[in-house]
């Protein structure tokens, strides 16, 4: 990633955690069932529609129990067939994903939500409600 463009996220980045509400836009990765132990709740279960993110969003463990909307913008790979279903999902923060390249863990039910799971990964906006 080019220097100007990872200063430019971080910028972004910051200001999402100081204001109510923002966009953050990259990766999104899904994981299988169950979605417990995590590191905010340890084995209470929260729900099928929870993630993990990377240390950007996690923000020292501030974002553990917050709301986030997801909307699946694109698919990772150029060629690859569209992935969207075009609809937005909302996700508890439970968990961590230290060093992850993608900004957002979605279980698997919440990415089965917002795009076909062949897909594997997908771009999508992460709104900080
Ligand atoms: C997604 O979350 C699961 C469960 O915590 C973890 O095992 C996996 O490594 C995570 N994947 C990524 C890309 O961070």
């Amino acid at each position: 990633m080019g220097v100007i463009i990872r200063y430019l996220l971080m910028v972004t980045i910051a200001i999402c955690l100081t204001s109510v509400e923002c966009t953050v836009t990259g990766l999104a990765t899904f994981f299988d069932p169950p979605y417990v132990p995590s590191a905010c709740f340890g084995n209470q279960n929260q729900g099928n529609l929870v993630a993990g993110v990377s240390d950007d969003l996690w923000d020292s463990g501030a974002a553990c129990g917050k709301s986030f909307e997801v909307a699946c913008t694109g698919a990772t790979n150029q060629g690859d067939p569209q992935p969207c279903l075009g609809e937005a999902v909302t996700v508890m923060i439970v968990d961590h994903n230290p060093g992850a390249a993608a900004i957002i863990n979605l279980s698997a039910d919440a990415f089965a939500k917002i795009a076909n799971l062949d897909a594997g990964s997908v771009y999508v906006t992460v709104n900080t409600i």
